[in-house]
């Protein structure tokens, strides 16, 4: 049994899901809470060089399924060498997305079925789900409206995806609330503040700090 919690952060493109987390690293350094940040492949050795093979462009025969394992593999090796650790020592785990990605991107939007990424992803995850996930809901246009201001920040292959895709991952979200308790909307389209304002709002509804 961990000590620590597990907390995801999902959304589209753009939803600020990595802005927030730079934002929470402060927050919690400043209160002296143990916590760790990270995303998978996180540094792990292993997942980076199965992330290689997922990205490499020469891989075009790739099939879907192949792809799912792949993810799931990565991610398996990802939770035993650094999130089950961090949990086990007590620290409050901030995740940059994690299984609901695969959920929504290979499960709904590509159409490989919600149920059939879960049931694959669970042989990988076994039981750690999130204690809270943070949904960053706001409309794709604004998402991608401030991708496409920010001059840092590189174009990657989801970005330059159809308004439809975009519109999709956002309902298949909305769905995923519904079944799962742990999801936690945060309305991503206000300011930076008040985005920042309801995370902790949530995090102290949910017990993981004091108010
Ligand atoms: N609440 C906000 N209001 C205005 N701009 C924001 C807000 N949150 C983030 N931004 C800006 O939007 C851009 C995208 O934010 P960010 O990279 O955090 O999104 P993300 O959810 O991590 O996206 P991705 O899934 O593509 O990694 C950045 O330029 C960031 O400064
Ligand atoms: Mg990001």
């Amino acid at each position: 049994m961990s000590k620590g919690y597990l907390i995801s952060l999902e959304g589209g493109e753009g939803a600020g899901k990595t802005t927030i987390l730079e934002k929470l690293e402060k927050y919690f350094q400043s209160k002296n809470i143990e916590y760790i940040t990270t995303r998978e492949p996180g540094g792990v050795h292993i997942s980076e060089q199965i992330r290689e093979i997922i990205l490499d462009k020469d891989n075009v025969e790739m099939d879907p399924k192949t792809e799912a394992l792949l993810f799931a593999a990565a991610r398996r090796q990802h939770l035993v060498q650094k999130v089950v650790p961090a949990l086990e020592a007590g620290k409050i785990v901030f995740m940059d997305r994690y299984v609901d990605s695969s959920l929504i991107y290979q499960g709904y939007v590509r159409g490989m079925g919600v149920d059939e990424v879960f049931e694959l992803n669970q042989y990988a995850i076994e039981d750690l789900l999130p204690d809270v996930t943070l949904y960053f809901d706001l409309s794709p246009e604004v998402g991608l409206g401030r991708i496409n201001k920010d001059d840092s920040r590189e174009v990657n292959r989801l970005d330059l995806e159809e308004g439809s895709f975009h519109h999709k991952v956002r309902e298949g979200y909305l769905m995923l609330k519904d079944k799962f308790e742990r999801f936690e909307v945060i309305d991503a389209e206000k300011d930076l503040e008040a985005v920042f304002t309801q995370v902790i709002e949530v995090l102290v509804k949910r017990g993981v700090i004091n108010g």
